[in-house]
């Protein structure tokens, strides 16, 4: 679908100015002042992000602004700071000490305020119980929590004493889970009974329980549990540990713990182009900076916003804009537990008008969503108080685009798309609202120190309107420092096929004004709902069945989800013959395997997969079959025809 909807996208000239009412709060007030403040951030990268970095606090000031040896990158080298004190500290000694840090609903309904003030003294008392269990600066710690307020606690009691969290969403399965904890040798999984989602309970610690068992992890020594839905959950003795009696014991006072600006803040897993996720590794002061400044410039937040990003903390966007950078910035962060569509399809909507949210951030897939169940779900609700919208995850499609600004915005809200990753840790491509013209499905221009540029195969520029390759020609200082204990990865992945060049796995077009257009993936990844899925993850998923010989996942265009995934499956010989039974055996073992988000869409059970002589599997025929696509290029490669032909008489 991606590249489709861009030829359609860039036959539409439509351009939207900035919304006249809309009152900005950030320094840069027009184009003219954007494109000062870009060139010198290109021009002298080094003087921009030293004078910006000022804006953060620091035990220890920075030697140099940037060290960089290709492809690793320090930041701030010689500087010290903490991430926890610059969210909570800095503010609790001025006028926001009593204002909404997180305003949290959960799914039932209820809510939850922490100031700053309380929210610094939860994070201390966490901090405390954490040390009390013998975790201290450098170790890991698991995160496997719903969207509660501990789960923001977890991660800024970490931050405070340097330990590196590493979240695993709660939709992960327990095998998932497990991989996540053995990589990162977690020393601490802090969990919770359970969760609300969807009028239903999903059981926690039972996952935690059962990667644990039979030795799964032995890192592990400890499992702390929250009591969200107070279910009967089995506590191991001398093991697991409820939260509410840790902290209750704990002291709450925890001064924070200065940490080289290159300290390890998080490693977060994020599918890639082989079966195992990569752990992507950030750090400290160059993280927090671009995560500030952005959301400073992109959500352009204001004392008085009520600012709601709709991620979950279990993927990137949940770190870098639940948590630290709106939180650095002394923002009001309002936090959701449950799902959009509980207990019915105005969920968000009420939220919108019960909270009087002025900023939301949310993913082109539940826009989309939106639009399906109709408009006279907003229409029930009074959204007068939003002035911002923004979307991130996945490309947009200029009808959904069209509907967010009208029927949402009420054509009065500028709306951010925000081009970004894992690995980039902050936005890099979006508009300024209020100063950058906006096109319906392109994210505009870069944020300031950031270089992109869409280039061939030999990494050479493309001219305006062909596509290519989107690269970051320069380091950046929220960039992934590595993958985790596996630098090479590191290395093969992002920086080998354009030397010296920070290859983003994403096709792009570029147009006569300079902005980009994202097509989506062209690598191995396919990106569902928002959500990224490495193929051969779901493909070493299913040939861990035992009645599976072989598999290959592709990717289908979905008008909802952007892509949906096909599995093409040869069964055992001598197995008998796949039925239906077998297809949803297969679904539910994917699901056992790494989580529902993975739940292929379609399993097309085949005799053979389509191989090149050296016998990689055709994608892109796999990808036009699924896809229903009539002419399938060229196939002189094929190693069989009559895999082929199986395959197409099925489609017919
Ligand atoms: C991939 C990164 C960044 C937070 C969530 C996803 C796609 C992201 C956009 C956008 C078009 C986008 C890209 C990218 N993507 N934002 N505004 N327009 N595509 O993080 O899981 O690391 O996925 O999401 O394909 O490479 P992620």
């Amino acid at each position: 679908m991606a590249a489709d909807n861009i030829e359609s996208t860039l036959r539409e000239t439509r351009v939207f100015g900035p919304p006249e009412a809309f009152q900005r709060a950030a320094h840069v007030q027009s184009m003219d002042d954007y494109r000062a403040l870009y060139d010198r951030s290109i021009k002298d990268p080094e003087g921009f992000w030293g004078e910006q970095a000022q804006t953060l606090r620091w035990s220890r000031q920075w030697d140099r602004v940037l060290e960089w040896k290709p492809p690793f990158a320090k930041w701030f080298v010689g500087g010290q700071l903490n991430v926890s004190e610059n969210c909570l500290d800095r503010h609790v000694t001025t006028w926001r000490k009593n204002k909404a840090a997180i305003i949290w609903e959960g799914e039932p309904g209820e809510t939850r305020t922490l100031t700053y003030q309380e929210l610094l003294r939860e994070v201390c008392r966490f901090a405390n119980v954490l040390r009390g269990l013998g975790v201290g600066k450098g170790d890991r710690v698991g995160i496997y929590l719903p969207m509660i307020p501990e789960a923001a606690i977890t991660m800024l009691a970490c931050a405070r004493i340097g330990a590196t969290h590493s979240v695993v969403f709660g939709g992960f399965s327990s095998e998932a889970l497990r991989d996540r904890m053995n990589d990162a040798e977690a020393r601490i999984i802090v969990t919770a009974d359970g969760a609300y989602r969807r009028a239903t309970i999903v059981h926690l610690k039972a996952n935690v329980d059962g990667a644990l068992k039979d030795g799964g992890c032995k890192s592990v020594e400890n499992v702390v549990v929250v009591r969200r839905t107070g279910e009967q959950v089995p506590m191991q003795a001398g093991r697991d540990h409820y939260w509410h009696e840790r902290v209750e014991a704990a002291s709450d006072l925890c001064p924070a713990e200065p940490l080289d600006s290159e300290h390890p803040l998080f490693i977060l897993y994020t599918s890639g182009t082989t079966g195992k996720p990569k752990g992507v590794v950030h750090t400290t002061g160059g993280y927090l900076l671009q995560t500030a400044l952005t959301t400073k410039y992109v959500f352009d937040i204001k004392d008085e916003d009520t600012y709601w990003c709709t991620a979950d903390i279990g993927w990137v966007t949940g770190h870098s804009y639940v948590v630290y950078g709106p939180l650095a910035n002394g923002a009001t962060v309002l936090m959701y537990e449950g799902a959009p569509n509980t207990p019915e399809p105005d969920r968000f909507w009420r939220m919108i008008a019960r909270h009087r949210v002025t900023v939301f951030y949310t993913a082109p897939t539940a826009i989309r969503a939106f639009v399906r169940a109709g408009e006279q779900w907003p229409l029930k609700h009074d959204l007068t108080s939003l002035r911002l919208l923004g979307t991130v995850g996945e490309p947009i499609n200029p009808e959904a685009w069209m509907w967010y600004r009208t029927v949402i915005g009420g054509s009065r809200c500028p709306i951010v798309d925000t081009w970004w990753q894992t690995e980039t840790g902050a936005i890099m491509i979006s508009p300024l609202p209020g100063v950058t013209p906006t096109k319906p499905g392109s994210g505009t221009l870069p944020f300031f120190g950031v270089e992109p540029e869409v280039v061939d195969k030999d990494g050479v520029a493309v001219p305006a309107g062909a596509g290519g390759y989107l690269v970051i020609k320069k380091p950046w200082p929220a960039m992934l420092r590595t993958v985790y204990k596996d630098p090479d990865r590191y290395v093969e992945t992002y920086w080998k096929k354009f030397p010296g060049i920070y290859f983003t796995g994403d096709g792009a077009r570029r147009d006569s004004d300079g902005y980009f257009w994202i097509m989506g993936r062209v690598d191995d990844v396919i990106n569902v709902a928002g959500h990224r899925l490495g193929t051969m993850e779901v493909e070493s998923a299913l040939v861990s069945h035992p009645r599976v010989a072989e598999a290959a996942v592709v990717g289908r265009p979905d008008d909802l989800k952007g892509s949906a995934l096909v599995a093409f499956v040869t069964v055992q010989q001598g197995g008998g013959t796949p039925d239906e039974k077998l297809r949803a055996e297969l679904k539910e073992h994917v699901v056992r395997e790494i989580g529902a988000i993975a739940r292929p869409e379609e399993i097309r059970f085949t005799e053979g997969l389509p191989k090149t002589r050296s016998g990689k599997i055709m994608r892109r025929l796999l990808r036009d079959i699924a896809a229903g696509k009539e002419t399938l290029g060229d196939t002189t490669t094929l190693e069989d025809y009559s895999v082929l032909s199986k395959l197409r008489e099925e489609e017919e």
